[in-house]
């Protein structure tokens, strides 16, 4: 079967001669058992009308004519939610400007700038426009952002010029929709821990110490990693997100419970993500009681430092293994990953400013640094799901 079937494609069509090529992909797309909506620029019903893809993908076709419906405002969202992929063939250079720079100003460009589907563009213009400097950097943000290319190809071109800016065949565009919808199995036969979420400390039977942590972050390196085969431990301490399915799960409150997990796992395994947030400090004497107010008095708790799972499991590290931490940093955020990355013997820290909006703590996105001993690759603001890819390329590379 192939990783087209049952899926949700958006096909967004913009001005260009090769909006035909779109219409034997639409055809195509439906032949392997995707349902197909497509999005038309008012450019692109120049050169092919609606009604050919509204037969073609046996949906109605929303173009940017006035004649769009009422619910058009929710529509778009619903598309941009909907889609499993949003593919974008042709793609002019207009279409790509907008994207690089949010504009929104048609349906195709709205819809696609509230999309968190993964987006596939197949670039189809004159070789000089291709190449201009603007078309050059707007492509070079977008990939940046995680959108994914396919073609130009060269060759003769419609204006008769020859060069690079030909969109890529049909067949070539499907094969990477296919290649987005079926993961990689690159992780398969590797025993993967990854931690997530925030540790509690107690102060009384009450109340106790932790931080934001939703588990978000960690849960998506986890669901990352299982579609790309691993077997996968997810050490899980306190989290509102919702638990992935597919691994085995150990539930942890405390440091220490987590350092007891997490050390008693590792020799175990060949890749350890650690995401979570544990609390560094607990409470020196949990009362038994619940601590009564104080009348007005400061009420002195006594902190100690709880043990370092990460320094612990890196002290401990065996041939073959990859250890992976993270850094939640507020300011000096490579300096202070960098001290990390050495002190806990890890191949890989991913340095998070938490400060940032957008990043860190109970979020869907993150703005990361991916850190080993010798580079430091700074990311945009992605998916956490996107990122948790990005950083298992990276260990799929340190692993050769
Ligand atoms: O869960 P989310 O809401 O999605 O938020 C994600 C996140 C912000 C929690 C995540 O991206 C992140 O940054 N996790 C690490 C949080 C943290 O504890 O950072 P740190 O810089 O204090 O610790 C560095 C590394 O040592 C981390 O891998 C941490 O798991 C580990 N550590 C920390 C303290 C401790 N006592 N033992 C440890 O092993």
């Amino acid at each position: 079967m192939s990783g087209i079937d049952g899926k949700t494609i958006v096909l967004g069509v913009t001005g260009g001669i090769a909006a035909y090529k779109a219409c034997i992909l639409c055809s195509a797309l439906r032949k392997q058992g995707a349902s197909v909506h497509v999005i038309m620029t008012e450019n692109a019903t120049r050169f092919v009308a609606p009604l050919t893809f509204e037969t073609l993908s046996n949906h109605p076709v929303v173009t940017d004519t006035f004649a769009r419906p009422e619910t058009w405002e929710v529509e778009h969202i619903a598309l941009a939610k909907a889609a499993d992929v949003f593919v974008i063939a042709p793609a002019t250079a207009n279409i790509m400007a907008k994207m690089a720079h949010g504009i929104a100003d048609d349906m195709l460009s709205t819809t696609v700038l509230a999309t968190k589907a993964p987006i596939l563009i197949a670039p189809a213009m004159n070789t000089g426009m291709w190449t201009a400097q603007a078309t050059v950097e707007n492509a070079e943000i977008l990939r940046g952002r995680g959108v994914r290319f396919v073609g130009p190809e060269g060759g003769y071109l419609a204006c008769g010029d020859n060069g690079a800016g030909r969109m890529s065949e049909p067949d070539a565009i499907l094969a990477a929709i296919e290649e987005i919808l079926t993961p990689k199995r690159d992780l398969e036969g590797l025993k993967v821990m990854v931690t997530a979420g925030a540790t509690r400390e107690p102060l009384d039977p009450v109340r106790f110490l932790t931080n934001h942590s939703s588990g978000k972050m960690g849960f998506a390196i986890a669901e990352a990693a299982r579609d790309r085969g691993a077997d996968v431990l997810l050490v899980c301490g306190s989290v509102s997100a919702e638990i992935p399915s597919g691994v085995r799960i150990l539930h942890v409150k405390t440091t220490q419970d987590l350092y007891d997990a997490v050390t008693a796992n590792a020799p175990d395994m060949d890749v350890i993500v650690q995401a979570a947030a544990p609390a560094d400090y607990r409470v020196e004497e949990v009362s038994t009681q619940k601590i009564k107010k104080t009348d007005g008095q400061p009420l002195v708790i006594r902190l100690v430092e709880n043990p370092d799972i990460a320094a612990a499991v890196g002290k401990m590290k065996k041939a073959g293994q990859t250890l992976v931490g993270f850094a939640a940093e507020t300011e000096k955020i490579e300096g202070n990953a960098r001290v990390k990355l050495k002190k806990k013997h890890l191949d890989l820290i991913v340095a998070n400013d938490v400060t940032q909006p957008g990043a860190g703590f109970n979020v869907d996105t993150n703005i990361a640094s991916l850190i080993t001993e010798d580079a430091t690759e700074d990311l945009p603001m992605m998916m956490k799901s996107e990122l948790a890819h990005r950083i298992l390329d990276k260990v799929v590379q340190l692993r050769g």
